[in-house]
């Protein structure tokens, strides 16, 4: 019978952290579940940072970004000797499942608690990345959309005033997303992301025509997993001929108040976390499909890449005309 919980967050903070952890919390104590968070991801597991929580632990943290229960990268936790141990200590301290708050090496360790130590996990997707299989939305990605739209138009502002053409680099490791949809949202003139090649001729051409038809300003994304912004930069200068000024974005874009979005989805996605250890569905992640919360197992999600498809980058291109 499950009648303790805990949970930790790991990896890259997200804005909507909060928000899950106070829906474990909430949902666990309806349920009389006794709920303990632990600091600072699998490091703290490791070493015992125990921290019990109540209604009021979680009361007033659902508007912050970051996460209460801090968080870490461990080198440890990724080897047999380190995942052994720590299922060792959650079961010393009578921990019936553990929900990991987190993007994909957190999961990945999640699914080495199960597979080898057999102790009952849940995963939520938690990284402005979006990079995630199994799920539509990452909890903070919306927010971090929104971020990265305002410091567009800030910078669209300096831009048209001066006629200036800028390169932006958005987070999202290895993914795309984040640039191809604040580009969208931010009516920017190109976006470059490593999903797909683009051409620098091309687009150089592309952009001399827009200033040649009057165009004020000028701004490309660049995702950061498509290569070194400086490079890029001065490829575009000698092909077009006039001077981009680059801007790096780089934390801002993980901080700041979640949106309603990611409050709704943290919300939700914690609530389901806890159903699904008390329905011993425990090797899964929870997250939307549409607007429906589903489970997918953790082996699924961590064996499969999400892919940007075409129609989107298509539109992307055809829009910033
Ligand atoms: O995974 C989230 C993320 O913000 C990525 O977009 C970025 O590449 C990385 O984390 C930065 O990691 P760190 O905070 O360790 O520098």
């Amino acid at each position: 019978m499950v009648k303790k919980i805990a949970v930790l967050t790991s990896g890259g903070d997200s804005p909507g952290m909060n928000a899950a952890i106070r829906a474990v919390v909430r949902t666990g104590i309806h349920y009389q579940l006794e709920i303990v968070g632990i600091q600072f991801g699998y490091r703290g597991l490791l070493r015992q940072k125990f921290l019990p929580l109540n209604l009021k632990s979680v009361g007033g943290i659902i508007q912050h970004g970051g996460t209460i229960l801090m968080t870490s990268r461990s080198v440890k936790f990724k080897t047999k000797e380190g995942v052994k141990e720590a299922a060792f200590i959650l079961r010393e301290n009578n921990v019936d499942g553990l929900v990991i708050i987190g993007g994909d090496g957190s999961l990945a360790g999640a699914l080495d608690l199960y597979q080898q130590e057999n102790f009952p996990v849940v995963g939520l997707p938690a990284t402005i990345d979006n990079d995630l299989y199994g799920t539509d939305m990452c909890l903070g990605v919306d927010t971090a959309l929104n971020t990265i739209v305002s410091a567009i138009d800030k910078i669209k502002d300096t831009a048209s005033s001066h006629r200036r053409a800028f390169l932006i680099e958005v987070m999202g490791r290895k993914s795309g997303y984040l640039a191809l949809m604040s580009g969208i949202a931010g009516g920017v003139e190109a976006v470059i992301i490593p999903e797909y090649p683009t051409d620098i001729e091309e687009l150089s051409v592309q952009l001399k025509k827009g200033y040649q038809r009057g165009k004020s300003h000028c701004i490309v994304l660049v995702a950061e997993g498509a290569g070194d912004i400086y490079q890029i930069g001065k490829l575009l200068e000698t092909k077009i001929g006039f001077r981009m000024r680059v801007t790096i974005l780089g934390h801002l874009q993980r901080g700041g108040s979640p949106s309603g979005f990611d409050r709704i989805l943290g919300s939700r996605l914690g609530a389901e976390a806890v159903i699904q250890l008390l329905n011993h569905q425990d090797h899964h992640m929870v997250g939307l499909s549409g607007s429906e919360i589903t489970t997918i197992p953790l082996a699924e999600v961590l064996a499969n890449k999400k892919a940007i498809k075409k129609p989107i980058v298509e539109l992307a291109a055809i829009l910033a005309r």
